[in-house]
């Protein structure tokens, strides 16, 4: 977790890097720091909290300079507060450091530090980079940060600034991300494209392993052991409004409302004449494919419910066996895994710690890999055997939105590629299928008109403290992340339930007034659902359906209903789970809580 951001140039870097921060804070916000050299010393300004109160520290004392680093933090080591937060320093103040990642060995340094008479201030694990670079200071900032990361076990993104060598910022980069911007004039690191994205379009990212030297007129590469990289710069396209709210109150509502062209998005290209082509993202030969026996989804929270799904429409649409693991879990239940099975990771940011674990399992054990996720060049994309980009754009709200519905698309594509291989449905079959898919952007655009009604309901149910959410088959999937959407946003307790279950112990909890959203868009489960809603209607539930159009049976039996468009039940989830992401948008904004930054929670969890 956390973001950095690195300057070297001729501007002043404090406005530069706290621009660069304000781009990350989705990264963590526990705390913001900033080191700036003056032309003598390194000084140093941080502060617990948000990025707003450093600024507030920085006017009153700025940090004047034309080489600086800054870090915006999302705690593991040591709670959030003033000394915790970075950079850090060593004794003398002569070397500072800004890190993303967890450094495993800490505490040994720590002690092999202090004997040697470091005295450390904060309860991190990154103040031992700092006391480590003075301990091995050898003349040469480069060599001495190669010493020091040589001794160093876990993650670590790191910008390291020294008054020995003002010319200069180092970047070293290990299962963390970290790019580099190269500017003209000037150079930028950062662990993420959006913090740089206003002065250069033209990046490396960095490989673990890599180390950057910034000067203001030249960038190098290496290894950390000294053998030199050549690489081209990548070219960012992506247009900087797209980082922007773009005139709604939210990123996640802008999100919301982003569905329709991330679901186009990331079918352009890939579908022609009715037939789904992914011959550009996916190596497997057909008879690779037709050798599959098994497919591991495997992936955390909302990207875990896309998989979820994906559950299912493999096994409808390929017929073949789907398992789908939380990543966390993956590795520590021993999978049985062979050179037939293909795992599919999902990550939206293809930095998450344990899907990448998971990955590196996988394919130690001989499976074969795609990866499914939103950001090109991440660790998971770069480390998969295959990649299927979902065209989602930078999706900036920690509550996911526009990134699960393209994961679907991306999970309906993959179910199609495979099953026009193998069978056993018929290419008319597939044709059909896939002419519904090329509907749900429109579709989708007809779910959001009904905004208002969803609204109504969200604030008449803000008030209440526990909610369920019930379905079955798919719906049951969505469900799942419905529930999670509003949790994590509004904090109210929900739970989820496939309504076959409910008989089995919840329906103790279902009394009178309580909020019950009840999914009913399966139809071979329809006459089912329907006796599950009575079930909880009978205790007094108050319930909102969710109901395909042209249903007007399930008026009857709740009380308020939202219609999604007509589709194959396949598809609906892609439908489903909109009203469900505005119910708990809505919810949030009445209870008052920030609907973009939930408390505990942070964008891309690269810590396991
Ligand atoms: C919830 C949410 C998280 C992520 C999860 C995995 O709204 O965003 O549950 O889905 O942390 O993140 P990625 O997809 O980046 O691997």
């Amino acid at each position: 977790m956390c973001g950095i951001v690195g300057y070297i140039g001729e501007k002043q870097a404090q406005s530069i890097l706290l621009e660069g921060l304000s781009k990350l804070e989705y990264r963590g916000y526990d705390s913001a720091g900033l080191a700036v050299y003056n032309g003598e010393t390194i000084k140093v300004n941080k502060a617990k909290g948000r990025l707003a109160n450093l600024e507030e520290r920085l006017a009153v004392e700025s940090l004047p300079g034309v080489l600086g680093i800054g870090h915006t933090r999302w705690a593991t080591h040591g709670k959030p507060s003033d000394e915790n937060s970075h950079p850090h320093v060593d004794m003398a103040g002569r070397f500072a450091i800004v890190h993303n990642g967890i450094i495993e060995n800490y505490i040994e340094l720590k002690e092999e530090l202090m004997a040697k008479g470091h005295v450390f201030t904060s309860e991190t694990d990154t103040e031992v980079v700092a006391k480590l670079l003075a301990e091995l200071w050898d003349g040469d900032l480069v060599s001495t940060v190669q010493k020091a990361v040589a001794r160093l076990e876990g993650a670590y993104a790191l910008g390291v600034i020294s008054e020995y060598e003002p010319d200069k910022l180092v970047a070293v980069r290990y299962a963390s991300p970290l790019v580099v911007g190269v500017g003209d004039g000037e150079n930028f690191i950062a662990s993420d494209i959006p913090a740089i994205l206003k002065h250069t379009r033209d990046v490396y990212i960095l490989e673990d392993g890599e180390m950057a030297i910034l000067k203001p007129d030249s960038v190098t590469l290496m290894r950390v052991d000294g053998t030199p990289v050549e690489r081209e710069t990548m070219k960012v396209n992506w247009d900087i409004a797209t980082a922007e709210k773009g005139g709604y109150d939210h990123f996640m509502m802008k999100e919301i409302h982003e569905q329709p062209k991330a679901i186009r998005d990331t079918l352009s290209g890939r579908v022609k004449d009715g037939v789904v082509d992914l011959s550009q993202e996916i190596s497997l030969t057909k008879e690779q494919i037709k050798g599959i026996e098994k497919i591991h989804f495997v992936a955390c929270g909302t990207a875990y419910h896309a998989g979820l799904v994906g559950k299912t429409v493999l096994e409808e649409l390929a017929r073949i066996p789907v398992e789908c693991d939380v990543a966390s879990e993956y590795r520590y239940r021993n999978p049985i895994i062979t050179d037939k099975t293909l795992v599919v990771v999902v990550s939206q940011s293809g930095e998450t710690a344990d899907t990448l674990a998971a990955l590196r399992e996988a394919k130690k054990q001989g499976a074969r890999v795609i990866a499914i996720t939103n950001v090109v060049g991440s660790s998971v994309a770069r480390e998969a055997d295959d990649v299927i980009i979902t065209w989602a754009g930078p999706e900036i709200a920690v509550a996911s939105t526009k990134a699960y519905t393209s994961q679907l698309i991306a999970i309906y594509l993959l179910g199609l590629y495979l099953a026009q291989v193998r069978g056993p449905k018929t290419a008319e079959q597939l044709s059909e299928i896939v002419n519904h898919l090329m509907a749900l952007s429109t579709q989708a655009e007809d779910v959001l008109k009904q905004e208002k009604q969803i609204a109504q309901f969200a604030r008449s149910m803000a008030k209440n403290e526990h909610l369920f959410f019930l379905g079955r088959g798919l719906d049951y999937a969505v469900a799942l992340e419905g529930s999670l959407k509003l949790k994590e946003i509004s904090y109210i307790h929900s739970e989820a339930y496939a309504a076959g279950e409910l008989k089995h112990g919840t329906l103790a909890l279902i009394e009178e007034g309580i909020p019950v959203v009840a999914l009913a868009t399966q139809h071979a489960v329809y006459d089912k659902m329907v006796s599950n809603i009575q079930e909880v209607k009978a205790r007094g539930a108050h319930v909102l359906g969710l109901a395909t159009e042209g249903d007007s049976e399930l008026r009857k039996t709740v009380d308020e209903v939202i219609h999604i468009p007509k589709t194959i039940d396949l598809l609906t989830p892609v439908l489903t789970v909109i009203p469900l992401q505005l119910f708990a948008y809505y919810a949030c904004v009445e209870r008052g809580y920030d609907v973009d930054k939930p408390r505990n929670l942070a964008k891309s969890v690269t810590v396991e």
